[in-house]
């Protein structure tokens, strides 16, 4: 199907950086990424040998690779053509068989064969303004059986905007103690870029666009900064379960 001219160029979106190969040659070591915590509620989920998962804005594949070892397959998606020439790099060093690579994005990726038991999606939604957000939800939705489950992990505020001035500049204070360390992350001006530049939204905003996309939020966990927030949701039976109005 035709991506519908009014449709964004999400490659344009997705940041210089993630396009960037000599960025993307460091981006493990800066991440930092311990899929552990996911893999955990993965197996949780009760995932398995046959189970589909789709990992959309996979970047380099920390998520992605140590999904593969406890599913049937795993599609690894990402807009960036230089994050998944070093994801495939990597499939293919460990002979990963399972594990598809995929150039598309949250509005453009079709997924095509037994509908998924897990869409997973890690710090990649931001850059998706509200609007786009809302129809990526109506897209993952549609890709997942009734049921399944999608993580969400972004950074997603949930500060009240009154306490926005005070939150932001802990966070951004937090970036200048690290400036000094071996692997110091991202740094204050990063911070700032990300603010500026891309499209973090609230909790009080976002929740809404899952409920109305088909999806029961099941847990919700939250920075203590108020930065980040981890969302476990199901996709709702639309024949027993109706959407709220
Ligand atoms: C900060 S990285 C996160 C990568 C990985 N999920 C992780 O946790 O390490 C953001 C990723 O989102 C990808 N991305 C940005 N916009 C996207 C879009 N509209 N659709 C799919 N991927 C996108 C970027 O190319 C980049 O690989």
């Amino acid at each position: 199907m035709d991506t519908p001219k009014w449709y964004p160029d999400e490659l344009a979106r997705a940041g210089a950086e993630h396009r960037d190969p000599s960025y993307v040659a460091g981006y493990d070591r800066k991440a930092a990424v311990d899929p552990a915590e996911d893999l955990a509620l993965l197996r949780g989920l009760g995932l398995g040998a046959r189970s589909v998962v789709v990992d959309l804005g996979a970047g380099t594949g920390a998520f992605a690779l140590a999904a593969a070892s406890h599913c049937g397959q795993v599609i690894a998606v990402d807009v960036s053509p230089a994050m998944l020439a070093a994801l495939r790099a990597k499939v293919e060093r460990l002979g990963l068989r399972n594990i598809t690579c995929e150039q598309a994005g949250f509005l453009s990726y079709q997924h095509r064969g037994a509908p998924a038991d897990l869409v997973y999606s890690r710090n990649a939604l931001h850059h998706l303004p509200d609007f786009w957000k809302a129809l990526a939800f109506q897209r993952i939705a549609a890709i997942l059986r009734p049921g399944a489950a999608l993580i969400l992990r972004d950074l997603i505020f949930s500060f009240e905007p009154s306490e926005a001035a005070q939150s932001i500049d802990a966070w951004l204070a937090s970036a200048d103690q690290r400036a000094d360390d071996p692997n110091p992350g991202w740094s204050r001006a990063e911070l700032e870029e990300h603010l500026r530049d891309e499209y973090s939204t609230f909790t009080w905003l976002l929740e809404p666009m899952l409920e109305r996309a088909g999806f029961q939020i099941e847990e919700r966990r939250l920075s203590p900064s108020g930065i980040y927030t981890a969302y476990l949701c199901r996709k709702r039976d639309r024949a027993t379960q109706p959407l709220p109005q």
